[in-house]
């Protein structure tokens, strides 16, 4: 804890969080937020779902919660360290113990996916207000998206005098709940009103999140705007209007450990000072994926398959950029229809497109290194993160002016040139149109080798990393437990 004074005790509860289990950003953040609260004096464990495999990488497991009925079987909470995090998880195998991911198995949604967080929720807030074992309480409960939106209500009605924190990674997804399970998950008839726990005629543990907790934070100060309105907020931008004063955007930070190019077990290392190295984890990559007729920028795209990130833009956008000479190289999964549509661009420009369905962690990697420029044409974002590694790994950014998006990368106009700013291109309306001309810029940026090895060498040396946004949490957390 680096001699800090201990400013406070932390529940983060999310329903994944790296190095445990990871779907998404959410992992990322809510594996790495721990380490840099710890740094700035907070004492962090981390509340999650013990899903299949988890619980035997925990070391010291000790058990520090049980019950007889957790939402309709026997319970019980390991605590230990995974890595240097300190992780506590739920051992309740109705609920988690079952093939497939942490949302989904073969194909659909777990039927039980509002027991199973509610659950999660329930934990959270029996453990925070200090029900557990080893007598453990916190002073802030950090509620990570919809499924711990039901925490902070769950504290409100044990009148708990713990301070919670509701954190929105992307307000698309809400929680959305049949009105029938009101009593299934614990909630109270009372509480079932257009003011609270109601949305249109369901439950949104989301909402309940929104409403009940002392303070919301989304992942950037873009977004935390643009959900004010109709077009971002999807629904609940009454809400967060309403909850106004109390709502704040803290911009995600990369985690070092892992996202280093100097220091990367997954590719040949290399830095803004030493950068010769890039050239050849490029030529590896290109090899990799058989992308022998690229003569221009190589792009790549690492994303989850789906409406939110645009992906589909590039069926139009593409043809236009591989005459021109550039590459693109696309790893991902997600919706079937997206899928077929990028492997048939692919089969129509072999040589210069190709695409890998799947997630793979360490090819993420060795893409964002042999990369000249990452790909995001998000729709909405609320931050995003592969933008980031793009820039720490000098590959430039080429993203929708939209969201954490906006607010990571500055694009390469004039005046941005001028001044020795630009660090990426960004494009506006969200459309193929937008997306083919960024692309004919970033063909023109990369012709101009003097221009690209500056813009490069900026986002290389930015700096990325989560001090910033531990110290923004510490200053939310300080005033809460101030109140
Ligand atoms: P979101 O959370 O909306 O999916 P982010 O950009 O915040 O978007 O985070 C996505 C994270 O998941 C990044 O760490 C990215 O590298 C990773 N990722 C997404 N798809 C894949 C994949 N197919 N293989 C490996 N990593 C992936
Ligand atoms: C969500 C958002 C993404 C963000 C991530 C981490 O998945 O879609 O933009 O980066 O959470 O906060």
């Amino acid at each position: 804890m680096a001699g800090k004074r201990l400013k406070g005790r932390v529940l983060s509860v999310a329903s994944e969080a790296v190095p445990l289990i990871k779907t998404g950003g959410l992992a990322d953040v809510a594996g790495a937020l721990p380490a840099a609260l710890t740094a700035e004096g907070w004492q962090v464990r981390t509340l999650l779902p013990a899903y299949p495999g988890l619980a035997g990488r925990l070391a010291g497991g000790k058990i520090v919660w049980r019950s007889d009925d957790l939402f309709g079987g026997p319970a019980r909470v390991l605590a230990g360290k995974v890595e240097e995090g300190d992780f506590l998880l739920i051992e309740a195998p109705h609920l988690y113990d079952r093939p497939g991911g942490p949302y989904a198995g073969g194909g659909r949604d777990h039927p039980d996916n509002p027991e199973r967080f509610a659950a999660l929720s329930w934990v959270a807030a029996e453990i925070a207000r200090g029900q557990g074992l080893d007598g453990w309480r916190a002073d802030v409960l950090h509620a990570h998206d919809w499924q711990a939106g039901l925490a902070p209500s769950y504290l409100k009605m044990a009148s708990a005098r713990v301070r919670s924190v509701m954190g929105i990674h992307n307000i698309a997804f809400q929680g959305i709940v049949p009105a029938d399970r009101l009593a299934r998950l614990r909630l109270r008839a009372e509480d079932f009103h257009q003011g609270y726990l109601e949305y249109w005629g369901n439950i949104s543990t989301l909402k309940a999140g929104l409403i009940a907790a002392d303070a919301i934070v989304t992942v950037s100060p873009s977004y935390a705007e643009e959900i004010m309105r109709p077009e971002f907020g999807m629904g609940l931008e009454g809400v967060i209007a309403f909850r106004g004063r109390a709502v704040q955007g803290i911009l995600n930070g990369v985690d070092a450990a892992i996202w280093d190019p100097a220091a990367d077990p997954h590719i040949l290392p290399f830095s803004a000072a030493r950068p010769e190295a890039k050239a050849a984890n490029r030529a590896r990559l290109l090899a990799e994926f058989g992308l022998d007729a690229v003569t221009g920028p190589l792009a790549v795209i690492v994303s989850r398959m789906t409406h939110q990130k645009g992906i589909d833009l590039l069926a139009d956008a593409t043809p236009g950029f591989v005459a021109a000479g550039g590459g693109l190289a696309v790893l991902g999964s997600g919706d079937p229809w997206l899928e077929e549509k990028m492997q048939g661009l692919a089969a129509r420009h072999a040589g210069k497109v190709a695409v890998r369905i799947g997630y793979d962690e360490a090819l993420s990697h060795r893409m964002f290194a042999g990369a000249d420029a990452v790909l995001v044409p998000s729709r909405f974002e609320p931050c995003g993160l592969t933008q980031m590694y793009g820039l720490l790994y000098g590959a430039i950014p080429v993203v929708a002016a939209t969201g954490g998006l906006n607010d990571t990368v500055i694009h390469a106009s004039p005046a941005a040139l001028a001044v020795g700013a630009a660090t990426g291109i960004t494009f506006h309306p969200v459309d193929s149109l937008a997306l083919s001309q960024a692309l004919r810029r970033l063909v023109q940026l990369h012709a101009d080798r003097e221009v690209w090895a500056a813009m490069q060498g900026r986002g290389m040396r930015s700096d990325l990393g989560w001090a910033a946004a531990a110290r923004a949490y510490s200053r939310l957390y300080d005033g809460l437990l101030a109140q």
